[in-house]
């Protein structure tokens, strides 16, 4: 899992127009819930379209070193035969969590209240992203960290033998310090409470309720307030994983910018904390329309048709919109190079600390091929060029990031002259379908090995 082998050095040329229909994998992070919280419960949960990454193969991995019984039964279709609430045992091995900071941060949590040790390692990313900002609250529970210099992985957790309920105000808008601190929670007596300042993704909290425990949610002065009552008994669930959204945007951004494109991205789950980007697309004049609005388990989903749109205008993306669309900056940027004007994307500091430094990546990668970025430390604007008019030529890091390598094979899609990757290998840890996908609709993505 650390690291994923050779380079795949990738070109990403002019494409015809993109059409078609283009079925996105599972979304990750309910992916990752749905194996954690199916460990966590007592007897068989049975999920479909689960996203089968390697991030989220890592932690199905994970959850069968603590003790649950998971099985792959089909395409997608997964059961886990959970081991309840306090119930994982101490994993013989290191945990490899590979590139997935949502898995290696969720399985911190839900194994801090419980009297196990587990030691976490991961990729050259993974390494070196801060683990303070889960180890700080699971230390309130009763549980140990010791890591490198930094809080950096490998680190070793030594969980609570007596945790103790903890009310918790996150220090920074994230969703997996949130749900770290509520699968802690699951093993305390009486009440976690977690206080956010700005909302992020709730899947965790609504997967809660799903799964029998008790979860109210609640907005007050200092934020949206999740208080979960600890030691419920899980029950097993039947698991339908929605589309991802996150990865719907690369299909989508790329119909908005390849002449004459329309696609349709059906069953994508339009839950508020995740759409943020679909609305930005639309404020900056995307020919993007939400077909076929309907409820399904609850969250909201849509079908999404993108078409070519020469007319979009760039924007400032509202700050308060970030949490909502934060893995959808640096798509975002490549379409803001296609529009007119320039598109300011402030309040995006954590964007810093993802898989990469994706403004820095993104802004390096952009330059290379003929856009203006500015960049100060929580804010980065793109100058756009209008459409048919980007340069392109370059040759971009990747750095292990799938984003960064997806959202630059988008920009080659469109650009006067090919864009290279250096490797596109990192594509696999989110969206193994990628290249497939895209090829079915007419993209013209070739690997430069083969
Ligand atoms: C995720 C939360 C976000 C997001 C990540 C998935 C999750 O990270 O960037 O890709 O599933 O909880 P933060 O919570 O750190 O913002």
């Amino acid at each position: 899992m650390s690291g994923h082998g050779p380079a795949i050095p990738m070109t990403s040329r002019k494409s015809g127009p993109l059409s078609g229909v283009a079925n996105v994998p599972g979304d990750k992070s309910i992916s990752h819930r749905s194996l954690i919280l199916g460990a966590m419960a007592v007897g068989e949960t049975h999920i479909t379209g689960l996203l089968e990454g390697e991030d989220v193969i890592g932690t199905a991995n994970a959850m069968k070193a603590f003790g649950a019984d998971v099985e792959r039964l089909g395409d997608g279709e997964w059961r886990v035969n959970g081991v309840g609430v306090g119930g994982f045992q101490e994993p013989e091995d290191v945990i490899d969590c590979g590139n997935a900071g949502t898995g290696v941060r969720l399985i911190m949590g839900a194994m801090a209240s419980s009297p196990i040790t587990a030691t976490f390692t991961g990729d050259a990313s993974l390494r070196s992203r801060p683990m303070g900002r889960v180890t700080d609250p699971i230390a309130l529970f009763g549980a140990a960290s010791y890591g490198r210099e930094g809080g950096k992985l490998p680190m070793t957790v030594i969980g609570a033998a007596d945790p103790v309920p903890v009310i918790y105000t996150t220090p920074m808008a994230s969703a997996q310090v949130k749900s770290a601190v509520l699968l802690a929670g699951l093993n305390a007596p009486g009440k976690t409470v977690v206080i956010e300042g700005e909302a992020t993704r709730d899947h965790t909290e609504r997967m809660l309720v799903g799964f029998g425990a008790e979860v109210t949610v609640e907005d007050t002065d200092e934020g949206r307030k999740i208080t979960l009552t600890g030691q419920p008994e899980l029950m097993p669930q039947t698991i339908i994983v929605p589309r991802d959204p996150s990865s719907a945007a690369f299909p989508v951004c790329a119909a908005l910018i390849v002449p004459g494109s329309d696609v349709l991205v059906p069953n994508i789950g339009l839950n508020p904390t995740r759409a943020g980007l679909f609305y930005t697309l639309q404020d900056m004049g995307a020919d993007l329309v939400f077909e076929n609005e309907r409820l399904e388990g609850g969250e909201p989903v849509a079908d999404l048709r993108a078409k070519y749109s020469p007319n979009m205008k760039g924007i400032t993306v509202p700050p308060d919109r970030a949490a909502s669309m934060i893995d959808e900056y640096p798509v975002l940027s490549v379409v803001a190079a296609f529009a007119t004007g320039k598109t300011e994307m402030p309040g995006v500091h954590e964007l810093r600390v993802k898989e990469s430094d994706r403004i820095d990546a993104m802004a390096k990668g952009l330059r290379a091929n003929g856009i203006t970025v500015e960049e100060g430390e929580d804010w980065w604007s793109v100058e756009g060029l209008g459409p048919e008019n980007v340069p392109g030529g370059g040759t971009v890091a990747t750095v292990l990031d799938h984003r960064i390598a997806m959202s630059f094979a988008c920009l080659g899609m469109a650009t006067q002259k090919p864009v290279h990757l250096d490797d596109g290998g990192p594509i696999a840890t989110s969206f193994p379908v990628f290249e497939p996908l895209m090829a079915g609709l007419g993209a013209q993505i070739t690997r430069d090995n083969t």
